[in-house]
């Protein structure tokens, strides 16, 4: 039993303030067990009631952890000085004060993006030492070369001297434009700086995997979905990059050509 004010839960599971609940719940638009409930500073049961807020259950799991399929066009941030940010595309009932995007992708970049409040997860997940492996399709401006399969195996060297951390690479299915790429790390800009060190240029980039979390299919670009806190755990899990691009790349590349 797990016994907390109904506020409280509210509060730290949504961008409602006390005082916002405090009103809703006046106007009786706050529900336990489907029953209305007019007293903001009750106690509720997180692991057994379910409550909602204007008719929309809220997750009794403390801290959130919502997979995007992000969108060109929004930056990963939650300050909207260069631009909107992906917060935006979170739909309120899902979101808290305290979530913030565990990764970046580039303003253009499409694809798996973690946002969360669970400061420690994220932690784990940006921290250099633990080298989460990210698998990204890219379509390119020239075809794909075998040549590049070895060259970034070994390291690439990018042209302001960077040296990055060895990485696989490999032929996309339905078109010599298509590739997947895995990487250990997340430089700046790193994947197009890596493709434009073997004198070719990245025109889309999305992102397919981090770690052992993969876009799901169901997934469409701008939707975003919310995790369990067991199925974040797949971010920790190894992925095999072949298995992968075999099980995969039809659908991926199938995705990319049309963007
Ligand atoms: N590498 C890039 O170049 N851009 C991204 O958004 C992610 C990885």
């Amino acid at each position: 039993m797990a016994l907390i004010r109904l506020d409280k839960f509210i509060s730290e599971r949504t961008e409602y303030s006390r005082s916002n609940i405090k009103e809703l719940a006046k106007k009786g638009q706050l529900s336990v067990n489907g029953i209305v409930e007019k007293a903001a500073d009750r106690k509720i049961d997180s692991d057994k009631d379910t409550v909602s807020v204007l008719g929309k259950t809220i997750s009794s799991q403390r801290y959130r952890y919502i997979l995007l399929n992000k969108p060109a066009g929004y930056v990963c941030s939650t300050d909207d000085k260069d631009g909107e940010t992906v917060m935006k595309l979170i739909p309120p009932d899902m979101r808290t004060k305290d979530m913030f995007p565990a990764g970046r992708l580039d303003k253009d970049s499409l694809g798996a993006l973690l946002i969360t409040d669970d400061g420690d997860l994220a932690h784990r997940i940006l921290s250099p030492k633990r080298h989460i492996p990210k698998i990204y399709i890219v379509k390119l401006d020239r075809p794909f070369q075998n040549k590049y399969v070895d060259i970034f195996k070994k390291g690439i060297a990018l042209s302001n001297g960077e040296q990055c951390l060895p990485a696989l690479v490999r032929k996309a299915e339905n078109s010599d434009l298509l590739a997947f790429i895995q990487l250990n790390e997340g430089k700046y800009h790193q994947v197009k700086r890596m493709f434009a060190s073997v004198d070719n240029h990245v025109e889309t980039l999305m992102r397919v995997s981090v770690g052992g979390l993969i876009l799901p299919e169901k997934l469409a670009c701008g939707q975003c979905m919310e995790l369990l806190h067991k199925d974040v755990e797949n971010l920790f899990r190894p992925i095999d990059f072949e298995a992968f691009c075999s099980d995969f790349s039809a659908f991926f590349s199938a995705l990319l050509i049309n963007k």
